[in-house]
């Protein structure tokens, strides 16, 4: 969790200026823009693992897409917040500018938010969380640059039963799972708010999704169990020489 680092190091630094503002003690303004650097430095770290879930992780049109663009901007603004605070400072043992004092304070309430906004991003959309059940197998995602008509998408064995595995084709997020009567494929996307169904849950013929719990059986796509009201786009799937093919529209 390299975000605790920036989150403690910025709060830090604004808690540390506070203090030596209302005590006098003007060493400590040194401290607090030490805090200060570090905490940008770390923050600029630990942006590249979250661009990266961002882009690739973070299931496109999905209500965890929205909250992470808001979390994004939160903790852009945050930082932005700091770096004009820092550059508000005087000298090392001077109070920093008033103004600088208020962009900390304001730095301080974006980054809560954006804490608030990434704490539900993994607790409620669970990015970025391991989801183990019996036979899942390892995760299994494959991108395919240029989608044909058909998809050259596993090798007949690749998958245990009730084992699922994520097709990127191009645009489309396409699941191909192996039930007890055979391979199907079906869109990842859940109706209900974008969850990913790769990383739901695969039994019985039916699959749950890890979000809210909405079931859909994988041979005609219908809705189970909502709170899902719409079903999910199914495909045709044929097995040729020891390779399984998906058929798109
Ligand atoms: S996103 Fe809510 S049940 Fe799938």
């Amino acid at each position: 969790m390299l975000v605790a680092f920036p989150a403690a190091y910025l709060f830090g630094s604004a808690c540390v200026d506070l203090f030596a503002r209302a005590t006098g003690r003007r060493r400590w303004f040194r401290t607090a823009s030490h805090l200060n650097a570090l905490g940008i430095a770390s923050a600029l770290a630990a942006a590249i693992p979250g661009l990266i879930d961002y882009m690739f992780v973070v299931p496109p049109k999905s209500s965890a897409k929205n909250r992470a663009t808001d979390h994004m901007f939160a903790n852009l603004s945050a930082l932005a917040m700091f770096a004009l605070a820092r550059v508000g400072r005087r000298e090392e043992d001077q109070p920093a500018a008033p103004w600088a004092m208020a962009a900390e304070v304001a730095g301080v309430g974006l980054l809560t938010t954006g804490g608030w906004l990434g704490g539900t991003l993994v607790y409620r959309n669970q990015i970025g969380v391991d989801h183990r059940y019996a036979n899942a197998g390892k995760w299994r995602v494959e991108a395919i640059a240029a989608p044909a008509t058909t998809i050259d998408a596993a090798a007949v064995g690749e998958l245990d039963v009730n084992q699922m595995k994520l097709v990127r084709a191009g645009s489309k997020r396409i699941v191909l799972a192996r039930t007890e009567r055979g391979h199907v494929a079906f869109d990842d996307r859940c109706t209900h708010k974008g969850g990913p169904l790769s990383d739901g849950t695969l039994a019985c013929g039916v699959v749950q999704c890890p979000w809210h719990g909405s079931q859909f059986g994988v041979a005609s796509g219908a809705v189970e169990q909502g709170p899902a009201k719409d079903g999910i786009e199914t495909y045709r799937v044929e097995e040729c020489d020891g390779r399984v093919y998906i058929t798109l529209g």
